[in-house]
């Protein structure tokens, strides 16, 4: 069947079946190739179809999607509502594979070792649950701990007799060293795991994971590290951190479809980690990380667009990514902090931060000032009502503008 026939029955626009991908791929190596300017992100920012007048400022918790991502998704529902034959869908086996692939390479570990999840905190509770503990055993957390890092530990507790030991969190952070000390210090011999947060979404946080990573190694500790919010923001290698599992949305800052997650589990762990959850297709000699991902039937289209979010992702560059991110942030901080009444709960300094910001007043309440700039100024932002995380949190991406970030820092100003 020709191709405009098969994309008339499929109900696909020529542009999206052909891809817009190639140009805009050749734009931002044009733009690169020219030292990425303003007019580079502002062409990056018209991949995103936000509505005109929204200053989106909430990555940590959803992102947008961008258009390859939207298209992709599009072309790959319509696919399989159309011919949901098991021929039809044979093909999503090799692109999940293609996908496992690219994931691995952005993290800089094997394939095998990564599972395609539905958030973090499915990822997680894998860990959480998949675990041998036994009464009498120790584990590490931290009371910044996101719930699915956190109470998912307490409950399983309870039911296995081990105990949860929970570091405190100095707010703001201070140094990568405070930051570790509270984790080391709540080690003891019967310590078995530490979970912790790469970045926190409380109080933006940035744990140093390569030193805990060699501190639990020395002392044979399972090392699991919740990289939500670190994971299509920051500049990730997994195999130089030395943790030995990871989760991650790609919902969030990988700016990819909602509902899909990722999970790696180290090579030498995996056998030592039972699967939560099994049913079709499952089989004692499934290989590496895979046994973590037989959930039933998927949404195949949706695992499938998470791979225009890696292109997405690789095309422009995580160091790029990074580094924009942290402009944005890092003038964000300065100009909050000059600000009388303003307090910053997140440090300045990029060695113990990353992409959230988190921030309090004197007055107005939080509450009353979240709502605030909501109305007057269409913001979207999170805040946190009570405890010492409380604040109003900010958490720009690459789709945000220098601009947006001036307004929205004036915006506090009139209020404070
Ligand atoms: C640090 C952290 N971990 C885990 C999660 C849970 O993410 P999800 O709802 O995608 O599972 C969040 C969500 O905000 C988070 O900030």
């Amino acid at each position: 069947m020709p191709a405009s026939r098969r994309r008339f029955l499929l109900g696909l626009p020529a542009a999206a079946a052909a891809g817009a991908w190639p140009a805009f791929a050749q734009q931002v190596r044009a733009g690169i190739r020219a030292g990425e300017g303003e007019s580079f992100w502002r062409m990056v920012k018209s991949q995103f179809p936000l509505e005109e007048g929204l200053v989106y400022l909430n990555a940590a918790n959803v992102c947008p999607a961008s258009r390859p991502v939207l298209d992709r998704h599009e072309r790959y529902l319509r696919d399989f509502q159309a011919n949901p034959s098991f021929q039809n869908r044979e093909k999503y086996v090799g692109l999940r594979e293609r996908l496992r692939g690219k994931i691995a390479g952005l993290l800089r570990v094997s394939p095998e070792e990564i599972a395609i999840t539905r958030n973090t905190s499915e990822s997680t509770n894998v860990v959480v649950q998949g675990l041998d503990l036994k009464e009498g055993d120790e584990v590490v957390v931290t009371a910044h701990n996101h719930p699915s890092n956190l109470d998912s530990w307490k409950v399983r507790a309870r039911r296995v007799g081990f105990v949860v030991r929970s570091a405190p969190v100095p707010v703001p952070a201070g140094s990568p060293e405070a930051l570790l000390q509270t984790i080391e210090r709540a080690i003891t011999p019967r310590t078995r795991v530490i979970a912790v947060t790469h970045v926190t979404n409380t109080a933006g946080a940035l744990y140093p994971a390569e030193r805990i990573g060699e501190l639990a190694r020395r002392r044979g500790i399972f090392f699991h590290l919740d990289g939500a919010q670190s994971f299509g923001a920051l500049e990730v290698n997994l195999r130089a951190m030395g943790c030995d599992s990871y989760a991650a949305s790609m919902h969030k800052w990988p700016m990819g479809p909602l509902e899909a997650g990722i999970l790696f589990v180290k090579a030498e762990r995996l056998p030592g980690l039972w699967p939560s959850m099994v049913t079709a297709g499952w089989s004692e000699q499934l290989s590496g990380a895979r046994k973590f991902e037989v959930f039933g039937q998927r949404d195949d289209p949706r695992v499938a667009a998470i791979e225009a979010a890696i292109d997405f992702l690789d095309l422009i560059g995580m160091p790029r990514v990074e580094k924009r991110l942290r402009q944005l942030v890092s003038f964000a901080k300065t100009e909050l902090a000059r600000i009388p009444g303003v307090n910053l709960k997140t440090d300045l300094a990029a060695e113990v931060s990353g992409g959230v910001v988190k921030f309090a007043l004197a007055s107005p309440s939080i509450k009353q000032a979240y709502d605030l700039l909501w109305r007057q100024h269409r913001m979207s932002i999170a805040m946190t009502a009570a405890g010492d995380a409380a604040g109003l949190r900010w958490s720009p991406h690459i789709y945000n503008s220098p601009e947006e970030l001036e307004r929205a820092v004036a915006a506090v100003r009139s209020l404070a």
